[in-house]
């Protein structure tokens, strides 16, 4: 069941990644998450919008779609998605030190991707775009009502 939820939509600018990576953590503070956490969730945000910016829309200025979710058990569920390029080989792609712009970057985004979040879905469709699902399952410190 989703208990709450927000989507908007985003330029694909450099200047944005950091405006994403706050209001997607500010919404998830409704979660009593730890500062850890909530580190965990900025990082992985950062790194999925980067990868619109950078990767998706190579030359030229798209639309980056997020949305986010609380969902049980206490956790969140952020969808980045874009309709770039897409990705031809997601397997590959998500391989620690992966890149197509070797020299420039460490290929390691799906991967901090992965370990700082409890689960990574990639779908992606050539000439169309791809859409980054992860969830972040946030530990209940204190026993509420609510
Ligand atoms: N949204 C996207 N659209 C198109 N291609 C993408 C997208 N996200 C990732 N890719 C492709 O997947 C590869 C691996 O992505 P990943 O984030 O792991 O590494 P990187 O972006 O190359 O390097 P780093 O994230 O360490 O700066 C990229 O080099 C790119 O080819
Ligand atoms: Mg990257």
């Amino acid at each position: 069941m989703v208990k709450n939820s927000f989507s908007m939509t985003l330029t694909a600018r450099s200047a944005n990644e950091g405006f994403a990576r706050a209001t997607v953590s500010a919404f998830a503070t409704q979660l009593d998450p730890t500062l850890e956490e909530i580190s965990d969730i900025k990082t992985a945000v950062s790194e999925a919008v980067t990868n619109s910016i950078v990767h998706a829309y190579k030359n030229s200025i798209g639309k980056i779609y997020i949305s986010a979710e609380l969902i049980e058990p206490n956790s969140i569920r952020i969808k980045i998605r874009d309709k770039g390029c897409g990705i031809e080989n997601v397997e590959k792609a998500m391989e620690p030190l992966y890149t197509t712009v070797g020299g420039e970057r460490a290929g390691l985004g799906f991967a901090v991707m992965q370990s700082f979040m409890d689960d990574l879905k990639v779908r992606s469709v050539l000439g169309k775009g791809t859409t980054v699902t992860m969830v972040k399952k946030i530990s209940q410190r204190y026993k509420t009502n609510g």
